[in-house]
């Protein structure tokens, strides 16, 4: 039985491109009638793609460049202060190819989530197709996952798993994995909006109800 939640959680979602995950996930939000509000999508590209598709679904966007700020803490913080004013229960990292600073990370401690396109630990970083097939694993994925200081690590929430077939390339993986990707992160906002979702005293993340297994 999902938990009924009197206030929906309040999401707001960072892009810098094509923002897919970001569509499936205000989708579900409103096909599934998930207890969750979209509070905003921000963009560090003025013509990400994702942001003219959040506006025209009447979902309030904003183009913050970092370009615009002298340092990465100093964009970060211009960020935090418009994100507070929204007051969002979690930052969702959808694409968003900024790395953040100790500073946005420790402001939102344990409330920004991320998408990363491989089974976590493995191939943190950029190009995580063409490092899977480079050293030959059989299995690929993707993870979502807290936001620690350290980049593409911290808690897995869920993942998301696919064979690596014989003739595959890194655009094939990439777009056999685009499925996947929006349905473990669909599934990770529908818990959160459950408010199932916590860290137990390991650190290590709890689904409450939930038998966490990786999708396939
Ligand atoms: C996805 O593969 C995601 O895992 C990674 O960047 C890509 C973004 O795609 N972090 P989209 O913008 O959500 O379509």
């Amino acid at each position: 039985m999902p938990h009924q939640c009197p206030t929906p959680i309040r999401l707001l979602i960072l892009i810098s491109g094509r923002g897919s995950n970001m569509q499936a996930i205000v989708q579900a939000v409103r096909s599934e009638g998930l207890s969750a509000e979209i509070c905003a999508v921000i963009s560090n590209r003025a013509d990400a793609q994702g942001l003219a598709w959040a506006h025209d679904q009447g979902i309030a966007t904003l183009s913050l460049s970092h370009r615009d700020y002298e340092s990465r803490e100093a964009f970060d913080r211009a960020l935090i202060e418009r994100i507070d004013v929204l007051a969002p229960d979690y930052i969702l990292l959808a694409g968003f190819m900024r790395v953040l600073s100790p500073v946005f990370v420790a402001h939102f401690d344990g409330r920004i989530v991320n998408i990363h396109p491989s089974l976590l630990p493995a191939f943190p970083g950029l190009h995580t197709h063409e490092q899977a097939l480079a050293v030959g694993v059989q299995w690929h994925g993707c993870t979502v996952h807290f936001v620690t200081p350290v980049l593409d690590h911290g808690p897995i929430i869920a993942q998301g798993a696919i064979p690596v077939l014989a003739q595959d390339t890194p655009g094939a993986l990439a777009k056999r994995l685009l499925p996947i990707e929006h349905h473990v992160y669909t599934e990770v906002v529908r818990w959160l909006s459950e408010r199932r979702v916590s860290l137990d005293t390991q650190g290590r993340v709890q689904v409450q109800g939930v038998d966490r297994r990786a999708f396939t």
